[in-house]
């Protein structure tokens, strides 16, 4: 199906609704949902603005908005003539999904060097086929693509849960300053590309 570009990620914060049946509520019990962060910029590797993303009123989504009419990042989507790949602003592909998760909730595989304060970012896109995930209301520590169900966890390298996708969603390594975070790397490739 056809999936609408959103230019903000939604991460469902503390939404989680009315749960039914004692059995997942004694699931639930103990997961923490992800905290409020407001972020100011997220600038690229050299130096360039990658996304902004910034948090609302306490308990609502964290906004992830493109900023920048270029951005580069390590993606396959053509190269500028210094070899940088560019992603123009509006793709699909520029979008990241950006949790606080309180740090004793990040367990392994995630990269715990590259995590500070339990932010994670993660790529937006399926490695799947290539859809756009999204939050999951119901479940707000679970990441879900909407086209075949594939589930992803976000605590932990967001490794797959559920469905078809062949790998975690790759992760972008960030470095926290202040309100700001600094990517100290490229964002991998995706698998389906
Ligand atoms: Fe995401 Fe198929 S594209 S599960």
């Amino acid at each position: 199906p056809e999936i609408s570009r959103r230019k903000f990620i939604n991460v469902a914060l503390g939404t989680a609704g009315a749960v039914g049946g004692l059995g997942l509520v004694t699931a639930l019990a103990g997961v923490r949902p992800p905290n409020r962060i407001t972020f100011s910029k997220l600038p690229a590797v050299g130096g360039d603005t990658l996304v902004h993303a910034e948090g609302d009123q306490s308990g609502q989504p964290i906004k992830v908005a493109d900023l920048s009419d270029k951005i580069t990042r390590a993606w396959p989507q053509g190269k500028d003539k210094n070899g940088n790949v560019v992603i123009k602003k509006d793709e699909p592909n520029n979008l990241l999904i950006v949790y606080k998760f309180a740090p004793d909730q990040l367990v392994a595989p995630t990269n715990l060097q590259a995590t500070q304060q339990g932010v994670v970012a993660y790529s937006g896109i399926c490695q799947h086929l290539g859809c756009q995930v999204g939050d999951n209301a119901s479940k707000p520590e679970t990441i879900l693509c909407p086209c075949h169900s594939g589930a992803y966890d976000p605590r932990a390298g967001c490794k797959v849960i559920g469905g078809p996708p062949p790998k975690p969603l790759p992760q972008l390594p960030i470095k926290l300053d202040g309100e700001g975070v600094t990517a100290t790397g490229p964002l991998e490739a995706p698998y389906f590309g």
